[in-house]
């Protein structure tokens, strides 16, 4: 069952950049895009298991820091190969908190 799960406050994450949590076991990368908005993919890119919460955000998309695949901020489609995707989680920004449905 899905549910929104707290997983940092949103000074947590810089701007422009990710950052990964464990949450209900999966390792999910959350983005801060401009500071008010917020995005979740897995973490782990589907080229080659790369660290996405490592990756940069720019004209909203992903960028893995391994390979430099793209990756569509809002869905988890790569926009490198499209036969390639990562989940997307739904961002909730509650005050200073950043929730997570997974
Ligand atoms: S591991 Fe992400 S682009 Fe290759």
């Amino acid at each position: 069952m899905s549910s929104y799960v707290t997983v940092a406050k949103k000074s947590d994450i810089r701007e422009g950049r990710g950052k990964a949590f464990t949450v209900k076991g999966k390792r999910i990368a959350v983005f801060n895009v401009d500071g008010e908005n917020f995005y979740a993919l897995d973490n782990t890119c589907a080229h080659a298991l790369g660290p996405l919460g490592r990756g940069r955000v720019k004209s909203g998309l992903v960028i893995c820091p391994v390979h430099g695949y793209a990756y569509d901020i809002k869905t988890g489609e790569c926009q490198t190969d499209a036969r390639l995707r990562v989940t997307s989680y739904a961002v909730a920004v509650e005050g200073d908190e950043v929730k997570v449905n997974c």
